[in-house]
Formats: C-alpha cells, sequence, structure tokens
C-alpha cells in the first residue's frame, strides 16, 4: 500500500499543500481531482520527492509501511524512483527526445534503471504491446513526431512501466487528448491496473474521467482535500458545497478538445493569501460566521471524509 499521511508541503510561510492524506492499495485507482493551483502536481511530485529544494516536505509517505521520505537521496533515487513508483505527465512530447527512436528511448529507460545490456528490444516490443499500440516494430522505429497525441502518451505509459514499479502516479495524462482516444487510455491503464496489480494516483481536472477510472475520490482546493471517499458516491450525492458546486456546473453539452473543471464563481485563493477560517468560504453561498473565523477538520461521515462545518447530507 502506498499511504500518503498528513502531508505538508511550504514554500517559505505559505502552506501550497496541508494535512493530505491518501492511500492506494496494490491493483485500485484512486483520483485526485481540483482546480488549476490547487496543489494536485505538488502533490504527485513529492511522492517522489521531485520538488524544488526551496520546498519543505512535512507528514509521511509510506510503501508497505516504511516511511520512504527518511530514505537517503542515493537509496531513494535507487530503489523507488521507477522501480517502486513511476509518474506520467501531461504533456508526452516535452518527456520524449526528439532525435532518438522511441523504441530506443524505452530501451535506454530499461538499460539504465536495470543495469541491463541486452534482450531489452523483445522487452520493449512486449510493453509496447501491453499499452496497445498495435504496430509494435514501426512504431518502435519511429521518431516522436511521427507518432499521434495518443501514441505518445502510450509510449510514455509503456517507459513508466519498464522498471515493473508498483505503483503509478498520472498526472492529467489525457488532458491534451481528444475524448476518444482520452477513453482508450483509460481503459488502458484500468487494465494495467488489473493486470499487473499495480496501484495507480491518477489526477485530473474532469469529473467524467475520474467517474469513469477510479473507485476513490478525493477533491483538492487550496491545498487542502475536502471531500474523500468512493467516486460514485461522491458523485452521486456530494456531502461538500464545493463538490456540489463543482457537480451542478457540469455542462449538459459535451464540449470538443481541452476540458477544464466546471467554473464556479470566483477563484481559488492564492497560496499566499488564504483567506482566514474555511480556504473555500469567499465562494460558498451556504457560509455562515464560523466559516469565516474557524479552519474545519476533516470529519467522518456515512463512510465520507468533509471538511465541513455544515455539510449536506
Ligand atoms: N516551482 C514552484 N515554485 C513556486 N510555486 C509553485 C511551484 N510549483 C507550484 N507552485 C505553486 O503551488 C501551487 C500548487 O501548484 P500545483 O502545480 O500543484 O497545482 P495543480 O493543482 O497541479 O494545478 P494544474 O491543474 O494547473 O496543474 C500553485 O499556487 C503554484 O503556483
Ligand atoms: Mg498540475
Amino acid at each position: 500500500m502506498l499511504e500518503i499521511k498528513n502531508l505538508t508541503v511550504k514554500l517559505n510561510q505559505a502552506k501550497i499543500v496541508e494535512d493530505v492524506s491518501i492511500s492506494i492499495q496494490r491493483g485500485e485507482i484512486v483520483s485526485i481531482i481540483g482546480e488549476s493551483g490547487s496543489g494536485k502536481s505538488v502533490t504527485a511530485l513529492s511522492i517522489l520527492k521531485l520538488l524544488p529544494e526551496k520546498m519543505k516536505v512535512s507528514g509521511k509517505i509510506k510503501i508497505d509501511g516504511k516511511d520512504i521520505l527518511q530514505l537517503p537521496e542515493k537509496k531513494f533515487n535507487k530503489s523507488i524512483r521507477w522501480k517502486t513508483v513511476a509518474i506520467i505527465f501531461q504533456d508526452p512530447a516535452s518527456y520524449l527526445n526528439p532525435l532518438i527512436k522511441v523504441g530506443e528511448q524505452i530501451s535506454e529507460a530499461i538499460i539504465f534503471h536495470e543495469k541491463k545490456k541486452y534482450q531489452t528490444k523483445e522487452k520493449v516490443l512486449h510493453l509496447l504491446k501491453e499499452v496497445q499500440i498495435k504496430n509494435t516494430e514501426p512504431i518502435f522505429n519511429a521518431y516522436p513526431h511521427q507518432l499521434s497525441g495518443g501514441q505518445k502518451q502510450r509510449v510514455l505509459i509503456a517507459m513508466a512501466l519498464a522498471c515493473n514499479p508498483r505503483f503509478l502516479i498520472a498526472d492529467e495524462p489525457t488532458t491534451a487528448l481528444d475524448k476518444k482516444t482520452e477513453k482508450n487510455i483509460l481503459n488502458t491503464l484500468k487494465t494495467i491496473a488489473k493486470k499487473r496489480k499495480t496501484g495507480i494516483l491518477f489526477i485530473s481536472h474532469d469529473i467524467e474521467a475520474v467517474s469513469m477510472i477510479s473507485n476513490k475520490l478525493h477533491i483538492m482546493y487550496a491545498g487542502y482535500l475536502l471531500e474523500s471517499g468512493n467516486t460514485d458516491e461522491i458523485l452521486k450525492t456530494p456531502f461538500h458545497p464545493y463538490t456540489k458546486g463543482l457537480i451542478n456546473c457540469i455542462p449538459k453539452v459535451e464540449g470538443k478538445g481541452k476540458r477544464k473543471l466546471p467554473v464556479i464563481p470566483g477563484n481559488v485563493p492564492d497560496i499566499h493569501s488564504r483567506p482566514s477560517g474555511c480556504p473555500f468560504h469567499p465562494r460558498c453561498l451556504k457560509a455562515k460566521n464560523l466559516c469565516r473565523k474557524k479552519f474545519p477538520d476533516m470529519k467522518t461521515f456515512n463512510r465520507r471524509d468533509v471538511r465541513c462545518f455544515f455539510p449536506e447530507y
């Protein structure tokens, strides 16, 4: 199990992420959804200790009970990155070298991380097949610019799987893709979780995508989790006014191309000037005096964790 426990990330005096707790079992897909700037990527990067040094991380990140944040950098790099936890990002183009054929790039990852020198082509072709690339040989020999957006993202997923990680973090892996390609990639991730028993942390702006892919959902706002629980139950009966707002704002007509999270009037507060009390109170139609003064703790109501003084359930 991968457990994030009371994770807090500070930049000078500002808290970018605070008191975030998420656990992911092997074979399970857990989603985080939130508006731009809510701290999703900072949370993801902190798991792999990839944040800039100026950001200070506290809390625990445990894998099968062992706190990996305590590992020295050398050991962390050798045993955790790629081998235990791998990450795929939103923009595949910027993570592929345009001058090297994709097959070679995946081979290089295997050779580098597994210290292998031979038999990698066979393994790469197998990985490409696993991520549902049909013509594996031509793709192996192609340069990144010859691939479609969906194919590039599949190549990055194949690369992330190269060292057989137990957990995969997918930070908005489908935001840049059209809907049909997105659906196919989500199905590929689901198959990976099931067949390899990989635990996946799926980060998204898109309610439809998280409803398709995950069994657990966390709603993130201004660095905090506001609601956590079973995905279907949250989407059917949201308890937090923020979650309710997000779901009510989903447009009835499906748009094309890049989709953003539906818009609730107002903005996510700036990390350097968070409001007092509940971080959502300035945008909350139900806010009362208490919400302006006191910060709400996460409380459990009917198997749901909610950070609100007045949840509706
Ligand atoms: N390297 C950095 N230096 C300073 N501030 C940063 C840095 N990276 C992120 N932040 C700040 O941390 C906050 C959270 O950013 P983060 O990238 O985690 O948001 P996000 O939820 O992933 O947004 P998006 O949906 O746009 O990807 C933002 O206010 C952002 O400006
Ligand atoms: Mg992000």
